[in-house]
């Protein structure tokens, strides 16, 4: 293959990595909060009944924010039904998973796991079935000092202090058929300013997520969003969107270039707010929220068949899905200036980076590429101009072998490398202007030889970073060589 030659400079700046890209999700689907982080029966159980070993794993994967509690299912959900002494919480009929919700996790259990793991909360209200006065009802629970009728709630189940959540969803999925409580979007608008009002009214320092289209497949893409953000104005400080992706074609090459259509949605969806802000004359910035995003093509087991806690959504995960999870977020770092906000969704067993099995705790491919980023990706991002061999995809278009992001921090410029080429490595060479490349610091290398390897219970450790050595630094620029279907997460020190 050619030689790809990326150019640097670090005047070339985009915006800050927003930390709270590294989001991820938490919804009562399946076994992701039963038998996920919570499963006070397992002899990983600590007093809380959180399970020691999966937050363990989740720990090194670097996750600043979680949404909670859906998801789909949050449009059916009653915070009130969570809350309180346990033996009292109602088990009810689940309706967006088919399942049975005991309640036994709640808002103060997901408070205190957050507490545990510094994680921030965020927080989505039901605009399915709840009423716009639940929803502000919750944010008095969560936000308020003692001496009101919901704070004081919270303080009766021991929470003195507010658990202080900034940001809130307003809805999930609204433009989406399959969605309890589904409207067109001016009956949504209606609804979710009506709540955004009184959860502003008992917060004012909180901020909100307006849902915009759920997949650039939807009949109403765009107008959906345009008219929600006109009828929202300066409610909506973010709109949310999501995306899952998968290789439904078996075409690995195809599919490693659908990054191409991540920054397509992304900037689709700025344009619109950008459309929005400038039809109104507007000062008010709405920025992005990519609040569900991963590869989710190949477990479409949905219908829980009314039981607690079932196996649905198990994706399973190999080395291609780990460099289109990479791709994601080096798209995200690219688009720094308007993204703000994204979450992987989601965080054990749905879809997941981690998955149990009894007392078992499975890192899965994707695992890695969200930690190697999230670990490094502090700073500014830098625009990265690239020339290099390219290819077409048939569903993507042009596409590069090595897709880039790069992000500076003082003296540290961090580099991020994929290499889609099936059969070929990549020789990059990092040419930067303004500034010299003095050292690798640190590289680390996620490849296989095999786009479908994957970890398993049995062989865990088939896909895991190692050390990276293929990289030299002469006069202030590097030459890297990255092997095949690689992801590569390289730190130099500059000066
Ligand atoms: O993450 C799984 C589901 O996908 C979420 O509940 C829903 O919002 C989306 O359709």
């Amino acid at each position: 293959m050619e030689k790809t030659q990326i150019y640097l400079d670090p005047h070339f700046s985009i915006a800050e990595v927003d930390r709270r890209i590294f989001g991820s999700f938490l919804e009562h689907l399946g076994r992701a909060v039963y038998q996920g982080v919570y499963q006070p029966s397992s002899k990983h159980a600590d007093e809380d009944g959180l399970r020691i070993d999966v937050l363990k794993a989740l720990s090194r994967l670097g996750v600043s924010i979680v949404r909670y509690p859906g998801g789909n299912f949050a449009s059916g959900y009653h915070w009130i039904d969570g809350i309180g002494p346990k033996q009292d919480r109602p088990t009810v009929r689940e309706l967006a998973w088919q399942s049975t919700e005991t309640n036994q996790f709640g808002t103060d259990e997901f408070m205190r796991l957050c507490s545990k793991m510094s994680w921030r909360p965020m927080m989505t209200v039901n605009l399915g079935t709840g009423t716009p006065e639940e929803a502000r009802n919750w944010v008095e629970y969560c936000n308020c000092p003692k001496g009101t009728k919901f704070a004081d709630l919270r303080v009766s189940n021991g929470f003195e202090e507010p658990h202080g959540v900034k940001l809130w969803c307003l809805g999930n999925e609204m433009d989406a058929p399959w969605q309890l409580g589904h409207v067109p979007a001016e009956q949504y608008a209606l609804r979710a300013q009506q709540a955004a009002k009184m959860m502003r009214d008992v917060d004012h320092s909180i901020e909100l997520v307006v849902a915009g289209s759920c997949l650039p497949s939807m009949e109403t893409y765009m107008d959906w969003d345009r008219i929600v953000l006109e009828y929202l104005g300066e409610y909506a400080d973010y709109i949310g969107f999501h995306r899952y992706v998968g290789n439904q074609l078996n075409d690995t090459a195809d599919y490693l270039a659908i990054s191409n259509s991540i920054d397509k949605q992304i900037e689709e969806m700025n344009a619109v707010c950008s459309y929005v802000q400038a039809r109104k004359r507007s000062r008010k910035r709405t920025y992005l929220c990519f609040d569900e995003w991963n590869v989710w093509y190949k477990n479409q087991v949905k219908d829980g068949s009314g039981k607690h806690a079932p196996h649905l959504l198990e994706e399973r995960y190999n080395l291609e899905d780990a460099l289109v999870v990479a791709g994601f977020l080096l798209s995200f770092i690219r688009h720094a200036d308007v993204l703000k906000i994204a979450n992987i969704a989601q965080l054990v067993n749905v879809i997941a980076p981690i998955l149990t099995d009894g007392e078992r705790c499975l890192v899965q491919s994707i695992y890695w590429p969200f930690a190697m980023i999230s670990e490094t990706a502090h700073g500014v991002a830098l625009r990265t101009v690239s020339e290099g061999p390219s290819y077409v995809s048939p569903s993507y278009g042009d596409t590069l072998f090595v897709d880039s992001a790069a992000v500076l921090e003082g003296d540290t410029i961090r580099i991020f490398l994929i290499n889609r080429s099936m059969d070929e490595s990549a020789e990059i060479e990092l040419r930067p202007t303004h500034i010299q490349i003095q050292r690798a610091k640190t590289a680390a290398l996620l490849t296989g030889n095999d786009s479908k390897l994957e970890n398993s219970f049995e062989k865990p450790n088939e896909i895991e970073p190692r050390e990276m050595e293929e990289i030299s630094v002469k006069d202030g620029a590097a030459k890297i060589e990255i092997p095949p279907l690689a992801f590569a997460s390289i730190t130099f020190q500059i000066s």
